[in-house]
């Protein structure tokens, strides 16, 4: 058993990574490569710390603990049972267990899925202290002390290679805790704050239109990025009420219990972080109509306002209820971005409608953003011909498991 080359793995939406690697060598990361779907790191683990509180654009960060391979499904709970699991975790803590494969060759099918290897390497914790303390640890599903990812690729001298993570956040880092209400198709939050990177607005020269913001997720992540506001204020705010409560559960490991230097660390990036959104709201205060967030439907708006609220962004963010093909350019350079719907499940005559709402952002962009900026995300690529504006540059980003457009106009 050998410990793994990169001691970090940050994950995201796929077609992002580029940008989080950026992100997180920016952070000061020693080195960092890219694979699908994440950025491998290496870095102090301060460093690791600021990752998980200030990556905008992160999903989750893991620590690599393991990595051993096998010839066979059978062997997996023997070599797993071979791993000190006291020096990761408690007996009286409790454990969430994730099991996913990565690039598998197809013939190879000894293992037989991976909720069944999720299976005998809990089973092999389980025994495991069983066996050392006699009693046995118990299997959280919802907020477990304790979070690991197993994961099974192709192996270089046996055919697998298991890889076992922690998972230092718990929750997803994309759930910054303003989304209140449940609406139609939000975006991630990660997602909303790459695409405001890939296409390059930069909140001093150019104000933004989110034209049809359904819950505001773009606009409240633009509003945090133009303000430099850490995307963990809020969670930082809840934890610091009640420290009781533990909100990432890298503070259950002995990663961060067992050095006094990190909990230092952690502790004054809690302060430095509440003192950074302050600023950045009172920044934000003085910078009216810097963002628009607009929507046809009044219920889409309700939720807009609550999750607004919800960020301290209220005031900040201008809400208004049109059509967005009544929206304007905001006085100075205007950045109109757009997530229209992408039409899944049309029913009978809903495809013009939507073709007309496509064509009319066109249409509506020619006339009146001359000089300004257009940015269309979706996953409807017929509906992208339909506009009839060629795009000055197209991005594959993929919402879940939709591979979507993003495309930029460039408007004269
Ligand atoms: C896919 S949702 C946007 C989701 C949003 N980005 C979020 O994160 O919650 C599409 C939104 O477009 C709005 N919409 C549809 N047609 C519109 C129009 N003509 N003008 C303005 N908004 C429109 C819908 O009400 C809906 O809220």
């Amino acid at each position: 058993m050998k410990k793994y080359r990169f001691e970090y793995f940050a994950s995201c939406p796929v077609g992002i990574e580029e940008l989080l690697n950026q992100e997180i060598l920016d952070l000061g990361a020693k080195s960092a490569k890219i694979t699908r779907g994440g950025v491998y790191f290496e870095a102090f683990h301060e460093i690791a710390l600021k990752a998980i509180l200030y990556s905008r654009l992160a999903s989750r960060v893991f620590k690599f603990l393991y990595t051993f391979e096998v010839n066979h499904e059978k062997d997996y709970y023997l070599e797993a049972t071979d791993i000190k699991w006291k020096s990761l975790m408690d007996v009286n803590q409790t454990f969430r267990l994730t099991t996913i494969f990565g690039d598998l060759p197809r013939e190879r099918e000894e293992f037989r899925n991976s909720q069944f290897a999720n299976l005998k390497l809990k089973d092999a914790i389980v025994d495991w202290f069983r066996h050392h303390e006699g009693i046995r640890p118990s299997v959280a599903k919802e907020f477990p002390d304790v979070s690991f990812l197993a994961r099974i690729d192709r192996g270089q001298e046996k055919p697998y290679q298991v890889t076992i993570l922690y998972d230092l956040c718990g929750d997803p880092l994309n759930q910054r805790g303003y989304r209140m209400a449940k609406t139609e198709a939000p975006l991630k939050e990660n997602l909303a704050a790459a695409m405001l990177k890939t296409v390059g607005w930069n909140p001093s020269e150019e104000n933004l239109l989110d034209a049809m913001c359904g819950s505001g997720t773009i606009s409240i992540e633009a509003a945090l990025i133009a303000a430099n506001i850490p995307p963990s204020y809020l969670k930082v705010e809840r934890y610091l009420k009640n420290t009781n409560f533990k909100l990432w559960t890298f503070q259950n490991y002995p990663w961060l219990t067992k050095d006094e230097l990190l909990q230092e660390n952690f502790k004054t990036l809690l302060k430095e972080i509440m003192e950074q959104a302050e600023k950045g709201i009172a920044f934000l205060r003085s910078k009216k109509g810097l963002i628009v967030a607009n929507d046809i439907s009044e219920m889409s708006l309700i939720s807009a306002r609550e999750n607004i609220k919800k960020a301290k962004l209220e005031g900040v963010i201008e809400v208004t209820h049109k059509d967005a093909l009544e929206t304007f350019p905001q006085g100075k350079k205007t950045l109109f971005i757009a997530n229209p719907p992408y039409g899944e499940r049309l029913e009978y005559g809903e495809e013009e409608k939507l073709k007309a709402l496509y064509k009319g952002l066109g249409d509506h962009w020619k006339h009146h953003f001359k000089g300004h900026r257009a940015a269309l995300f979706t996953g409807n690529l017929e509906m992208l011909k339909v506009v009839g504006l060629k795009s000055a540059k197209r991005h594959i980003l993929h919402n879940g498991d939709i591979e979507c457009r993003l495309a930029e106009y460039s408007l004269y």
